[in-house]
């Protein structure tokens, strides 16, 4: 199935940090690929900024390169890339000096869609926000989109929040938490409240558990500075693993509108109980044989940071009382494989004879690799010779079901494409990244306060044993990572 492409309004997007890392493996190639498929129009402008001094011509170099090396070659990519190069443009700026923010108001448009895209640390949001405020760039129809981490704790958000809102109105500003802009995640939304089936199974009456999966296989190796002092608490569940929750647990919004799905949003983070010591395991890998281990990797011998994290989470609601929800994510374990398991309750009693006690249906949400949707039934083992029963899956891969050309839009450029539409549907509003920090905040202070230690675990294992016991004393099982 070919995926219909409508193409968006003119725009000048001005990139901040259009040098870095992200801009280079995400941002730029997420853009050609929509220029290649027709939604970027080609009145369409890229504007890069950065405090390197160069030409537009050096930009259109650096942006060919990253291209080249981060997006899969095609028949016309030569042709269409040389098409795609003539749209960029750059004007070296210093946030900190007056210096060049007058040649970058001179090469706007007044009359095209206004984006400036903020892909450098959070320490420079406030300033690029006051200084397009300062030098009149700031219309009141523009947008800012910022990257994560927004913040390490309630204060620091708080603050970024008012440091941009000093600027812009809540309304332009774009929070990318890019798990947002997956496939699976938005098909979790049509899943639920474009069908009717299981809608009315879906709270406590009939769920047993949930079981939320981020497992990565790769380690820290290149980001140990940032990482050491975020945590896969700071880092994966405040922003992402909190989202998937959110869109598993919330009500069904009245209407798809950006701020009816982020009211219900908000509401689950708002019923989050408390997480108790006992309910969380932290793990830090460890050196495999000849390899190195997570403090090697981070330069710090005695990091207490965790690079893995379990836990067991309470949505105190009507909908969730007493099914709880299971987080787990951490790096250098057996696979790349994230998932929402919904685990149905166990049939109540069995009429077929010599048949052991029979297992709830269990809903995979596959968000990746291979994203797609399985439903683990229980059917009859074919064949004579009595009735045996057995496990299967209903197996729907978007790739087969679909075909590949839906699975080529990288998260990062749904949402690039969804701040020139001016919908905000997929990025978080200030107000939920608040709620979501004041639910980890008391978490993170009390395993500062106690000295707590993340327990050891082995690269390309699921994580440490703490980990395992959590489901157990609960009669539960995580599901298995890598196949
Ligand atoms: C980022 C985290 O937000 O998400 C990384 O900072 C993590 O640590 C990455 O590796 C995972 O994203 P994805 O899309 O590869 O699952």
């Amino acid at each position: 199935m070919v995926s219909r492409v409508i193409p968006v309004d003119p725009f000048d997007l001005v990139l901040f940090g259009a040098t870095g890392d992200l801009a280079k493996r995400k941002i730029l190639p997420g853009l050609f690929h929509r220029f290649e498929v027709g939604q970027m129009p080609s009145e369409a402008r890229i504007i890069g900024s950065a405090r390197t001094e160069m030409d537009a011509e050096t930009f259109r170099q650096v942006t060919k390169d990253a291209i080249e090396q981060f997006t899969p070659d095609s028949p016309n990519r030569a042709k269409t890339l040389a098409q795609f190069l003539e749209r960029l443009d750059y004007v070296t700026v210093d946030v900190s000096s007056d210096q060049g923010w007058q040649t970058l108001a001179d090469a706007l448009r007044p009359d095209v869609v206004r984006a400036f895209y903020l892909s450098v640390g959070p320490s420079l949001f406030a300033d690029i926000a006051g200084r397009l405020h300062d030098c009149g760039l700031a219309t009141p129809d523009s947008r800012i989109v910022v990257e994560k981490p927004f913040g390490r704790d309630l204060s620091s958000a708080r603050a970024l929040n008012e440091g941009l809102r000093a600027c812009f109105e809540e309304h332009q500003i774009y929070r990318i938490d890019h798990y947002l802009g997956k496939e699976t995640v938005q098909n979790l939304m049509a899943l639920r409240f474009a069908n009717s089936l299981f809608e009315p199974l879906w709270n406590a009456t009939h769920v047993d558990h949930v079981q939320i999966t981020v497992a990565e296989s790769i380690g820290i190796d290149g980001r140990g500075a940032y990482y050491d002092q975020s945590g896969a608490m700071r880092d994966m569940v405040q922003n992402h693993l909190v989202q998937l929750l959110c869109l598993t647990a919330m009500e069904p919004p009245s209407k798809f509108t950006p701020n009816a799905v982020r009211d219900e949003k908000v509401k689950v983070i708002e019923a989050l109980d408390p997480v108790e010591p006992g309910d969380i395991a932290r793990g830090q890998y460890r050196a495999d044989a000849g390899g190195d281990g997570y403090r090697d990797h981070v330069g710090n011998p005695s990091s207490n940071t965790e690079s893995f994290i379990a836990m067991k989470v309470s949505v105190a609601n009507w909908r969730w009382s007493g099914t709880p929800f299971y987080l787990r994510t951490g790096k250098r374990l057996r696979a790349r494989e994230s998932e929402i398991a919904v685990v149905f309750r166990d049939p109540p009693h069995t009429i077929f004879p010599n048949v052991g006690r029979l297992r709830g249906n269990v809903l995979v949400i596959r968000l990746q690799p291979d994203e797609g949707i399985t439903l683990r039934t229980t059917i009859k083992d074919p064949g004579p010779g009595g009735l045996r029963l057995s496990e299967v899956s209903l197996d729907m891969s978007f790739a087969d079901a679909l075909g590949a050309d839906v699975r080529q839009q990288d998260a990062y450029e749904r949402l690039v494409m969804d701040v020139i539409r001016g919908d905000q549907t997929l990025f978080m509003r200030g107000d939920e990244v608040e709620a979501a920090w004041a639910w980890v905040d008391p978490i993170i202070r009390n395993w500062e306060e106690t000295g707590d230690q993340p327990a050891a675990y082995d690269p390309g294992t699921s994580g440490p044993e703490e980990a395992l016991m959590l489901m157990h004393r609960d009669g539960r099982r995580w599901r298995h990572i890598g196949g």
